[in-house]
């Protein structure tokens, strides 16, 4: 049995900053109302041309940066998401082609503001058995994309960012030491998010489709009851996890909430009788960012000096389906010095993996164009050749 360590940690955020005041302008809300709430002042959001999966991509360099490692030295990389760009080709698979992890299986994990630590457990998983090495677990998240933003009661809560970490197995005692991962799904209509596609009605013409499309795939959310459960859930995972781990509260360094609100996180502190310190937020300046908050929120806080070697620190997610999800670990490692050339180098090996990516796309047309087409139109005289020849 392996440990799995966390070596290596990054995250991105969008320059966009959107203040209480800029949305005041689009809701008929207020900086004062938001603040009081939620705790939260502004959030980032991302620009026309940035994407969950370039979100995740830079999270994922800086963390691969951190762990002093090669892509081509990770086995897999599970990105927790719920605003892919697409059901498939996961946003996993278009962060291993862009940076070159050729070793690596891939594939998106949904479960909400808990798909991080449900990630984490995953991939924590196949280290201990020894069947992986070297694990890359990214939350990312473009909630700026699926907000109705003329609901006052969810579009002031979310931002968008992606958080990385690399995880390395080794014999050394310590790492993930343990986790809970629990669900609700009968509460899956308090907080949810249609898929693209996910219009319930049957289909009964374009002009049914027209008046109802923008309203089929934007998060809608029972604030007062997802609170209620988040308070409900948070304190006693949290317990019981550590008791799984041999640990009391006492031991603990740090915890780092899925950053929801700051009145979800002080009804959490209360409960465990701990003072808020205990708890890492950074909701204020970035606000709920869904499944990115935990690995956003983990490496602000070690890039801030609050994570030291032998630190037991605590992962809490929770969030739509309902699920929650606590971890954990012993944190083990020293942020390495990283100097400029090296960043330099790393980047010019992750342009080569796109200009491999390109080459290899090229390759495919030209095979298709020279080789023979898998167009329809190919496909169908296929179909005829082999009927003439059953007739033969
Ligand atoms: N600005 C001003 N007023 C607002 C508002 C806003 N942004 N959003 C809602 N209101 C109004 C409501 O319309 C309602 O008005 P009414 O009494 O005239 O009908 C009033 O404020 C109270 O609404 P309610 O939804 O009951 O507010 P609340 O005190 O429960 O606060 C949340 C709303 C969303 C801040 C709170 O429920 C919450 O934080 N829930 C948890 C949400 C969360 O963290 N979700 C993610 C989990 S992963």
């Amino acid at each position: 049995m392996r440990y799995a360590h966390i070596i290596g940690w990054g995250c991105h955020l969008p320059e966009r900053v959107l203040t209480n005041d800029d949305l005041a302008r689009v809701v008929d809300t207020s900086h004062e109302w938001i603040y009081t709430r939620t705790g939260i002042r502004q959030r980032r959001v991302a620009g026309v041309r940035e994407t969950t999966t370039s979100l995740a991509f830079e999270a994922a360099v800086r963390a691969l940066t951190v762990a002093g490692i090669l892509a081509s030295q990770i086995d897999l990389i599970i990105v927790a998401t719920s605003t892919p760009e697409a059901m498939f080709p996961s946003t996993a698979c278009r962060v291993q082609d862009r940076l070159g992890a050729r070793k690596a299986g891939a594939f998106d994990l949904s479960a909400a503001c808990s798909g991080f630590v449900y990630a984490l457990s995953m991939a924590s998983q196949a280290i201990a058995t020894g069947s992986i090495r070297h694990a890359l677990v990214i939350g990312a998240e473009t909630m700026s994309r699926v907000l109705d933003w003329r609901d006052r009661g969810t579009c002031i809560l979310f931002g968008d960012g992606a958080g990385a970490v690399v995880l390395q197995g080794s014999d050394v005692p310590g790492g993930l030491l343990a986790y809970e991962l629990r669900s609700d799904g009968s509460g899956g209509d308090l907080l949810k998010l249609p898929a693209a596609n996910g219009n319930p009605m049957p289909f009964l013409g374009p002009e049914y489709y027209n008046q109802h499309k923008q309203q089929t795939n934007t998060l809608s959310m029972n604030g007062r009851q997802v609170f209620r459960f988040a308070t409900q859930v948070v304190g006693s995972s949290i317990q019981e996890v550590l008791e799984r781990a041999g640990l009391t509260m006492a031991d603990v360094d740090l915890i780092i909430p899925h950053q929801a609100n700051t009145r979800i996180i002080e009804t959490a502190a209360k409960k465990l009788k701990v003072p808020p310190e205990k708890f890492f937020t950074n909701l204020d300046r970035l606000g709920n960012t869904s499944a990115a908050s935990i690995p956003i929120a983990l490496c602000e806080a070690a890039e801030a000096g609050r994570l030291k070697p032998d630190n037991n620190i605590v992962f809490v997610g929770f969030g739509g389906g309902l699920t929650w999800a606590t971890a954990v670990i012993k944190w083990n490692v020293t942020r390495p010095e990283i100097s400029p050339m090296m960043s330099n180098w790393r980047r010019l090996l992750f342009s080569l993996s796109r200009v491999n990516s390109w080459a290899r796309r090229l390759g495919r047309r030209l095979g298709a164009l020279f080789g023979g087409s898998f167009t329809p139109e190919a496909r169908l005289k296929d179909a005829d050749k082999w009927k003439i020849h059953q007739d033969e």
